[in-house]
């Protein structure tokens, strides 16, 4: 069986949304520290839906594929949906990943939440802190590329 589905692999190959918005509502960006791939998230917001969103991935195929299906399942959505993103849903979407390549798609996760963060911060937006905690996932997890 292939390691990677067709849908992981056409989101690597041709990944949709990449790019950078320069006057974004909200930037995220999260990194792996073992892997050291870096993913940037960018939003744009109206009325509370997000109307536009790219990315830029520094990482492996997977993190990519998981950004752009990430940005896909987000955009013309209200932010509040946004943040219940997980990334089981991501992985769900792409038809799953090998399981030594899900924490790839944790960064997909938390580059959308940490965008909307940045979004919510930048327009005084009053938030329960608690629902921007660190992926419990993320700890200790091993990064093989
Ligand atoms: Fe580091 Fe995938 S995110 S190997």
């Amino acid at each position: 069986m292939a390691l990677y589905s067709e849908k992981v692999m056409d989101h690597f190959r041709n990944p949709r949304n990449v790019g950078q918005i320069d006057d974004a509502d909200g930037v995220g960006e999260v990194g792996n520290a073992k892997c050291g791939d870096i993913m940037r998230m960018y939003i744009k917001v109206d009325d509370g839906i997000i109307t536009d969103v790219k990315f830029n991935t520094f990482g492996c195929a997977s993190a990519i594929a998981t950004s752009s299906m990430a940005t896909e399942l987000i955009k013309g959505k209200p932010v509040e949906e946004a943040l219940k993103l997980s990334n089981d849903a991501v992985v769900e979407a792409l038809d799953g990943l090998p399981t030594h390549k899900i924490h790839c798609s944790v960064l997909a996760e938390e580059a959308v939440s940490a965008a909307v963060k940045d979004y919510y911060d930048k327009n005084g937006i009053a938030y329960d802190p608690a629902i921007f905690k660190e992926h419990p996932d993320h700890e200790g997890e091993s990064c093989s590329v």
